[in-house]
């Protein structure tokens, strides 16, 4: 078997020599090619792993100067690789190569996809501060949740795939972030898996690049992979916005009220009209912050069009809450499936004329 494995590197100068002695010792009977996808370190390591390569003939160093990013850079050596096992390892020394020797082993006996695991017989973690085995085990639940597959590690970085389940789903995967092994257990569902422990070793040298926007990345593509391919994100964001809206006319009514001792219909009438204000700029600059609406031309027009949309809601809302109460409803949830029906009336008249355009 033909094993290309992918290295995806950022700072790791220092550990890079390390990775590739120790690599081709434990696969020096192995038909084998080792990927370097380096981001332009700063610290040289694509310098540092060219060097290498001359001693290495099946050593391979890609340098990306436009491109950042874990999931992408392994992405980018997937499609250059041409081994029929695909195999991706970090290269600070935390992954144990010699898991690779059960990987291949694992394949032969007809595996499609292999994973490291640090939760299954054999493995285990050498040293986690109690705040990372925290993120940890939550982001190990909410994969189990969404995921259709339950496997015991599922954020884990080590891991390989046969070369056919690569190319059947390269087009679907979501470069961004860490979660590149999500990606593809979400979309092979049929496809046999095993899982291989290894010690997840503690870092020596450099630093881990784990950081909050890579956490957040993870939560929004575990929903996207689950529950977001029946109710869109934007669609909760646009509900959420929604239901501050109460919040800002509570505010308003107060402050017309008591500052300005203005009439109770009066009141109304403005803290109606604040809320459905804030709501337009809400999502505009972050519901729809994808195809915003930039200028006072465009910005006026969205709000007259959005002015009509609530409008059309607000009769929906309460025609549908009346005939419900006729319907022995109590008023409140009359009220309350009668804002939830208008809600998804006005999300759909709006991303079709407000916030038309592509995402
Ligand atoms: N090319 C490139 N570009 N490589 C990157 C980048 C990047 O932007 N960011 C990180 N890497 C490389 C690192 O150099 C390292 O070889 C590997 O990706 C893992 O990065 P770390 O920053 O060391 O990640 P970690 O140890 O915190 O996380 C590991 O464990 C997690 C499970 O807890 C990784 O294996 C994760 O994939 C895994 O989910
Ligand atoms: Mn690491």
């Amino acid at each position: 078997m033909f094993i290309s494995l992918i290295i995806p590197t950022y700072n790791e100068s220092k550990n890079v020599p390390i990775l590739i002695q120790r690599i081709s010792e434990t696969l020096s009977d192995v038909k084998k090619e080792v990927i370097i996808v380096d981001d332009n370190s700063p610290d040289k390591t694509w310098e540092i792993a060219r060097e290498l390569s001359s001693e290495y003939p099946w050593l391979r160093v890609i340098r990306r100067m436009n491109d950042r990013g874990l999931s992408s850079a392994v992405l980018a050596g997937f499609e250059i690789s041409e081994g029929e096992i695909l195999a991706v390892m970090d290269s600070d020394l935390q992954h144990d190569e010699k898991a690779l020797i059960n990987f291949i082993k694992a394949f032969e006996n007809g595996a499609e996809i292999v994973v490291g695991s640090r939760k299954v017989k054999g493995g285990g973690i050498e040293d986690w501060s109690k705040g990372r085995m925290f993120i940890s085990w939550v982001a190990t639940i909410l994969a189990k949740i969404a995921l259709p597959k339950s496997i015991s590690d599922p954020m884990s970085g080590f891991f390989a795939l046969k070369r056919n389940v690569y190319v059947i789903h390269k087009n679907e995967i979501n470069p961004k972030g860490f979660k590149i092994l999500l990606e593809f257990l979400a979309r092979a569902k049929n496809n046999k898996i095993e899982e291989v422990g290894y010690t997840f070793k503690s870092r020596i040298h450099g630093e881990s690049k784990l950081s909050s926007k890579v956490i957040l990345q993870y939560i929004h593509a575990l929903y996207e992979l689950s529950i977001g391919q029946f109710i869109p994100a934007q669609f909760i964001k646009y509900v959420f916005v929604g239901s501050t809206g109460l919040i800002f006319a509570t505010i308003s009514l107060f402050i017309c009220q008591y500052f300005f001792h203005l009439s109770q219909s009066k009141s109304l009438a403005i803290s109606i009209e604040f809320s459905i204000l804030t709501n337009f700029f809400l999502n505009n600059y972050w519901t729809f912050k994808y195809n915003k609406l930039v200028g006072i031309k465009k910005i006026l027009r969205g709000l007259i069009t959005f002015h009509a949309i609530c409008l059309g809601g607000a009769l929906i809302n309460q025609a549908i809450a009346l005939k419900l109460i006729t319907l022995d409803f109590t008023v409140y949830l009359a009220n309350a499936l009668g804002y939830f029906i208008a809600a998804i009336w006005n999300y759909i008249i709006n991303i079709n004329i407000t916030w038309k355009g592509k995402a």
